[in-house]
């Protein structure tokens, strides 16, 4: 439990460092076969696209997402806006559905709310125009009200809109029931972020339990349920929840990331259930990437034999 512990710490304390990502994002992830490139869908949108294809092709959907958060200009967060501006334009262009998830604190939140949500709001329109629904991520617990508080209103404003809660917050189920009340669809998960005792279930057992407790409400109440979970034991619970309730599988769906559990994905669609593919593309994979890593161990080994045979590779003739 302790070094299960110590290693979330480390690689979420990782994924905060400005200065491995710098380095990472300039000289990592520099082909298919890096290790990173199992979680992350392109360097590019024509990559994401044809990435999405592929989803396509084995009956799930997709939601993409543009890399990034934290960014400390107005330049930065203008740069990204206008980069949604073009995943709309080529994923229309593809004729595919589009369903996008985006950061806030990509579109600077950190810097000033009012800037982010004007950055959202010229995504928004042009999202409406091209009939995307656009769900936004939810990020450290530090940011949750001002997150909520702009979504709400981006509701109101647009209605193709949703966004995340988190089952290891102790405050999620009064969050869930102000989302329900103004009719916002919920994906739920269990949450990535290091957070304190005093806000989030340290101990995993708590966090699942209020997954099973949340899901159940969101089935009941929830405008467009969404689980994003690979964890069967989850995904167990879920269906019997729905199918005590009589809810038909199309009525919810799950939501997996891209190169985790595709056995899982696969078997699921296979069998009927909704599945969606979170797929993240672009040069600013190392935040994201690390989060993956401090999920599971067998990850990290992964890498490890990855680039050990990179290097065996590397000095063959
Ligand atoms: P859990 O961590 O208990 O893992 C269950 C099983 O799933 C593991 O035993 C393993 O088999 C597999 N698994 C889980 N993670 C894996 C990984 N990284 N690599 C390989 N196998 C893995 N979080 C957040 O705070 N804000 C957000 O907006 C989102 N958005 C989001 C979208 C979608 C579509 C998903 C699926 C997840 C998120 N998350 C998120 C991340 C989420 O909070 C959580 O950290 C991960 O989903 C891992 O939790 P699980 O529910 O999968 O269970």
């Amino acid at each position: 439990m302790l070094v299960d512990a110590l290693f979330r710490w480390f690689f979420l304390t990782v994924a905060d460092s400005r200065l491995l990502k710098e380095a990472a994002t300039r000289y990592g992830m520099r082909g298919p076969n890096s290790p990173a490139a199992r979680f992350i869908g392109g360097r590019d949108i024509a990559q994401a696209i044809a990435s999405a294809r592929a989803i396509e092709q084995h009956g799930m959907t997709h939601t993409f997402n543009y890399l990034g958060e934290h960014v400390r200009t107005a330049e930065a967060a203008a740069e990204a806006t206008a980069a949604y501006g073009r995943v709309i334009d080529a994923v229309r262009s593809a004729g595919m559905e589009c369903n996008l998830s985006i950061k806030l604190t990509q579109l600077g939140l950190e810097i000033d709310p009012s800037l982010c949500e004007a950055n959202l709001e010229q995504i928004l329109d042009e999202a409406g125009a091209a009939g995307c629904f656009v769900r936004i991520d939810m990020e450290h617990s530090a940011l949750l009200e001002e997150t909520l508080r702009i979504t709400l209103a981006a509701h109101t404003r647009h209605g193709d809109v949703g966004t995340v809660l988190q089952s290891m917050l102790r405050r999620t189920p009064d969050d869930l029931a102000r989302l329900n009340a103004a009719g916002v669809p919920v994906r739920l998960v269990k949450g990535a972020y290091r957070e304190e005792p005093d806000v989030a279930f340290p101990e995993k057992r708590d966090v699942d339990q209020a997954f099973t407790r949340l899901a159940e409400r969101m089935l009941e109440d929830g405008a467009e349920p969404a689980f994003g979970t690979h964890d069967p034991r989850m995904i167990t619970a879920v269906n019997a929840a729905a199918a005590a309730r009589d809810i038909a599988p199309g009525r919810y769906e799950f939501q997996m990331l891209y190169g985790v559990r595709r056995d899982l994905q696969a078997t699921l669609a296979s069998n009927g259930y909704g599945v969606r593919i979170y797929l993240p593309f672009g040069a600013e994979w190392f935040p994201y990437f690390m989060r993956r890593l401090a999920e599971r161990p067998a990850n990290v080994l992964f890498v490890v034999r990855s680039l050990l045979h990179e290097q065996i590779g590397a000095h063959r003739p």
